[in-house]
């Protein structure tokens, strides 16, 4: 009978009989193999009986070597585990030439593991990371089911910039080199694939609003594209977005949710995730630790996450928000970035920090932003200059959610389109969504890496996917 370690670390029967396959984590003294096969953090010791065992063989159990291993589960003779095997029968599966394997059983730099993102996730870091992230996909797909929502796919490929930022990805089969032209000498997209211009999604959400006006809650889970040159540590050109749609709901019921769901998916994984959490928390602790002490993070990762789940975020206005930052310090000595002068400016990551870290330290929802730094989309306040926006801002993160109340006045949105120069033409069918039973709805989009990134304390966004695509890196 096949066992995974985990099966085996939890068992309360000392079995025999059973085989396990796995990698080898180390050997040591000729004697005890760790034995990882992903089924959890732990490894399980396996003790060979070095006298009975075949010399060749045992030179082959080396760091990353794959084997299958036949025993006895007994109570463990040292410390440090319950249990342990007694080898009866090892085969060597795969070889793993120790000269040649680049992850050595010690600490090596996340750039080095980023360079060999085919192997990182045989560590533990990444695979801890990896298997919380495969959970907080499952939790997310759980959460909406639970709360009546349909998962809609959203189209990957698409001719709709629905930010209106222009940073999207071209799609297309012409050759480049020799493209075909028009009498203007301009290229001719009627010839290409689509028969017009074609992008990779920036987000799912206009789409989503069409099956939101039928099928009343939906969400979109799915891949993202942004061709933004940004080098930062929260930033990719690909990456999951999650999107939820819901027709008749305001802003304040679109603030709810996103801190309801937020809340959800962390308590899943903080209750189903034990191990891999109490492992990444040693190792945030320890990372922060030799860091200055102002930047420091003043909670473990364990404490930061029950935090989020304890407190109510932050519901703060722009204007509001604007005020705080005009008179804080580091605005008036001028240490911030970009200084921030009046009301209208745009908020940076700095001033998204500041407030969330320093003066309000939970996390906290904006709204009610300034009409022209925000999307055509949001729907216009009686003001005249604010629109129905909401970001959620989380400590570490900056940015989580981004969303807002739609506008779904048929006159205001082809007003507010004609001003940004949208083409009417090329988003007809959003259009009529605003001539056919348009209603009151919202939504919001939330960057999964980012929200991985903050649910294991991984400082650098690259490290919660598995292949990470950023300007001038595709590798893998
Ligand atoms: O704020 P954004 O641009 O909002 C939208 O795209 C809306 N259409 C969503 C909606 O209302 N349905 O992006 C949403 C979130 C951000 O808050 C951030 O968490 C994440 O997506 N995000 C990125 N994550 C990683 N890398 C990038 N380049 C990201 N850009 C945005
Ligand atoms: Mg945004």
């Amino acid at each position: 009978m096949q066992k995974s370690v985990a099966e085996l670390l939890l068992s309360d029967q000392f079995l025999h009989d059973f085989q396990i396959k796995g990698w080898v984590r180390t050997f040591r003294a000729n004697r005890f193999i760790a034995l990882n096969d992903g089924s959890t953090i732990n490894n399980i010791q396996c003790v060979v009986d070095f006298e009975n065992l075949d010399e060749a063989i045992l030179k082959r159990i080396t760091t990353g070597a794959a084997v299958s291993i036949k025993g006895t589960l007994v109570e463990s003779q040292g410390k440090g585990q319950r249990v342990e095997i007694n080898v009866n029968e090892i085969e060597i599966l795969g070889d793993s030439n120790p000269e040649e394997f680049p992850i050595q059983p010690k600490k090596h730099s996340f750039e080095f593991l980023r360079e060999n993102a085919h192997l990182r996730v045989r560590t533990n870091t990444f695979s801890a990371v990896m298997r919380l992230r495969s959970a907080l996909s499952f939790a997310v797909h759980k959460y909406f089911t639970e709360n009546g929502f349909y998962n809609f796919h959203a189209p990957i490929i698409t001719g709709s910039d629905a930010e209106g930022a222009g940073e999207m990805f071209r799609v297309t089969t012409m050759h480049p080199e020799n493209p075909p032209k028009d009498e203007n000498g301009k290229v001719d997209y009627s010839k290409d694939f689509f028969g017009k211009e074609t992008y990779l999604t920036v987000s799912g959400q206009l789409e989503a609003e069409t099956y939101a006006m039928a099928l009343g809650k939906v969400y979109t889970f799915g891949p993202t594209f942004r061709a933004e040159n940004s080098n930062t540590t929260r930033h990719l050109a690909e990456f999951w977005m999650i999107e939820p749609e819901v027709a008749f709901m305001d802003l304040d019921g679109n603030m709810d949710l996103a801190e309801d769901f937020i809340k959800s998916v962390i308590k899943y994984v903080l209750a189903n995730c034990k191990d891999d959490l109490e492992f990444l928390n040693e190792r945030f602790v320890k990372e922060e630790s030799t860091k200055p002490q102002l930047q420091r993070s003043e909670m473990s990762l364990l404490e930061k996450l029950n935090f989020v789940v304890d407190n109510n975020f932050k519901r703060v206005s722009y204007t509001e928000a604007i005020d705080i930052l005009r008179n804080c310090k580091p605005n008036k000595k001028k240490k911030f970035q970009y200084i921030i002068n009046e009301w209208g400016a745009d908020l940076q990551s700095e001033h998204e920090r500041y407030l969330v870290e320093k003066h309000y330290k939970c996390p906290v929802i904006l709204f009610d932003y300034p009409a022209n730094i925000k999307a055509f989309y949001m729907r216009l306040n009686d003001d005249g200059k604010t629109v129905r926006a909401m970001d959620v801002l989380f400590p570490g993160i900056g940015e989580i959610v981004g969303g807002a109340q739609r506008e779904e006045r048929f006159d205001v949105l082809v007003e507010k389109m004609k001003a940004l120069d949208i083409d009417e033409k090329e988003l007809w069918w959003y259009l009529d969504l605003r001539k056919f039973g348009t209603a009151v709805h919202s939504g919001f989009g939330l960057g999964f890496e980012r929200l991985v990134q903050f649910t294991t304390g991984m400082g650098n966004i690259r490290d919660v996917i598995p292949f990470p695509r950023t300007p001038q890196n595709a590798e893998f």
